[in-house]
């Protein structure tokens, strides 16, 4: 009877819809509010040094998320073959994160202390060097481009902006940092902070 009610009365049922979608979405939203572990560093997890900063810049700019994700599912084959899940607590200091989703090569997550820095380099100059039957391409200019150091600081300070209003206890960079950025990866070249980044991706993860 009260059915039929609402069944005639098109105002009522588009209140009443209204109401129990609501109620959905709140019950699914309102509890990420108060779960400290999406908003917090997970243990181990560091900010970025200026070098792999700018590393992570390079990473950016060249595309590679294009091609490889971050982002380990928790599921067995995945973690037999890369290690850990990813977990939230670990992007605290990514803005913007590079999760990805297209794994045209392997997730990197967890790549950090894989190989060694001269594997990288060689990898990265030519990866056929390395992987004969890689279909990556090749970054050889990463090798002769240096960094200038002039927007680093900027850089951290924006850092700083979003990794604070998102993140109430993670580590910030201090002033001292910030007026040594400069100064801290002048002259290191593109490719030596793109491996700095690349190596200390998921080494956090593996003391859990
Ligand atoms: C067109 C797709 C493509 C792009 C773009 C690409 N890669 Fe790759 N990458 C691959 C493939 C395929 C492999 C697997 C073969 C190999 O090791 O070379 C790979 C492998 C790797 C590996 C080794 C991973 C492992 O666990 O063995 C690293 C590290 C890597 N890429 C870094 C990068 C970086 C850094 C960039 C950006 C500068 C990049 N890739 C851009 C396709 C790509």
């Amino acid at each position: 009877m009260s059915h039929e009610v609402v069944e005639k009365n098109i105002g009522l049922l588009a209140i009443l819809v209204i109401l129990v979608i609501s109620v959905g979405g709140l019950v699914e939203i309102v509890p990420l509010f108060f779960l400290t572990e999406t908003t917090a560093p997970a243990p181990g997890v560091k900010k970025y040094s200026a070098l792999r900063l700018e590393g992570r810049d390079v990473y950016i700019r060249e595309g590679c998320y294009n091609c490889h994700s971050q982002m380990i599912r928790p599921f067995r084959a995945e973690t037999e073959r890369y290690g850990h899940y990813s977990v939230a607590g670990e992007s605290v200091y990514d803005h913007p994160f590079q999760w990805g989703s297209k794994r045209t090569g392997p997730d990197l997550a967890r790549v950090g202390a894989r190989y060694s820095d001269d594997w990288h380099y060689v990898h990265l100059n030519n990866p056929r060097d390395v992987v004969p039957e890689s279909n990556m391409p090749a970054y050889p200019w990463l090798t002769d481009a240096t960094l200038s150091g002039d927007h680093t600081g900027a850089k951290m300070k924006a850092m700083n902006i979003a990794v604070g209003a998102t993140c109430p206890t993670c580590e910030l960079y201090s002033e001292e940092e910030i007026a040594n950025a400069q100064k801290a990866v002048q002259d290191k070249t593109e490719a030596q902070a793109l491996v700095a980044y690349l190596q200390g991706l998921g080494l956090a993860s593996k003391e859990w």
